[in-house]
């Protein structure tokens, strides 16, 4: 199994990459580490510990991080996800899963140190967290199998600005720092966009339990307006994408390109700056996911759901 920590926003597609994580055989979760985000530290902290008790996983252990962007201002996204941040019938959680006393940035860097060489982390939030790790353990690089993260719109327009995507825009500063230093696997909107659910599986999700009620509630969290903007059927479930590449590496395909985060202006603020054609001259900084195999994606998602309803 691979061990994998999950630095996340929740979020209701977050909640879905936490369920497929946990379910499937092949990731160990070692540990949630949670950020500002979708809500408020305190709203997504709680929301990942009421998931995991939601999944009966009060074992895997939660750490608090960054309150704060580096230097933007906070960026919530309840319009979105939810009152508090998320939607769905989630219990109050239990203090089985207290929150663990180390920040997650030091959680982080001590994962990855335990778990030298093995630890993958999967970024599914604003980077806050990981550039702080980056600025405690430069080498954090060096000590992990893989960073990937869900972030930026790669070769097309962002959700929040003409240019950026929510994650990089929440903390452009941080999305900077990981992009340049943290040798990323990069996911953006662009491929994220596609990462949706069939309407008819989704309508037939039995919804007689609070389980089954968030999952459902999960999978349905765009509204009319926004799946009409994006010309969608359902909703994008952008952080699960992340998840399922860790499962099976054929769901994506990633290319090593120079890839940079804007900081310099209102404009290009949190914009994922590619450079495919190698026209800065620059050497490849990471890798960036430029197709998905959608049909993949969607059996490793049900097959997680049915797995637990
Ligand atoms: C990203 O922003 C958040 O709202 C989602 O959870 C996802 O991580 C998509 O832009
Ligand atoms: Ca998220």
């Amino acid at each position: 199994t691979r061990p994998l920590l999950v630095d996340t926003d929740p979020g209701c597609d977050d909640a879905l990459a936490i369920l497929l994580a946990l379910e499937h055989a092949d990731l160990e979760v070692v540990g949630l580490t949670t950020v500002h985000g979708n809500a408020s530290i305190d709203a997504t902290t709680h929301n990942a510990r009421s998931i995991l008790e939601l999944l009966e996983r009060p074992d895997v252990p939660v750490s608090r991080g960054a309150e704060l962007p580096l230097i933007s201002p906070l960026e919530t996204a309840e319009h979105i996800h939810g009152v508090d941040g998320i939607r769905g019938d989630l219990p109050e959680p239990s203090p089985a899963t207290r929150p663990a006393d180390t920040h997650a940035a030091q959680f982080i860097v001590e994962q990855a140190r335990a778990y030298e060489g093995e630890l993958t982390i999967a970024a599914i939030g604003p980077l806050t967290n990981v550039a702080l790790a980056l600025a405690i353990e430069p080498k954090l690089p060096a000590l992990l199998d893989e960073l990937i993260v869900m972030g930026g719109a790669a070769f097309a327009p962002g959700n929040v600005t003409p240019l950026a995507e929510a994650n990089f825009h929440s903390d452009p500063e941080a999305a900077h720092r990981v992009v340049r230093d943290g040798d990323p696997i990069v996911v953006g909107l662009d491929v994220t966009r596609r990462a949706t659910l069939p309407a008819a599986w989704i309508e037939g999700l039995p919804r007689g339990g609070p389980l089954g009620r968030s999952i459902y509630e999960w999978a349905t969290y765009y509204t009319e307006e926004i799946l009409e903007r994006y010309d969608l059927e359902t909703a994008a479930i952008h952080d699960a994408l992340v998840i399922a590449q860790l499962i099976d590496e054929e769901v994506l395909e990633v290319e090593p390109h120079f890839m940079e985060v804007g900081i310099d202006s209102e404009l290009d603020r949190g914009a994922l700056v590619c450079d495919p054609h190698g026209v800065t001259g620059e050497r490849p900084n990471g890798r960036v996911a430029v197709d998905v195999d959608v049909d993949r994606y969607r059996e490793l998602v049900i097959e997680a759901v049915e797995g637990v309803l």
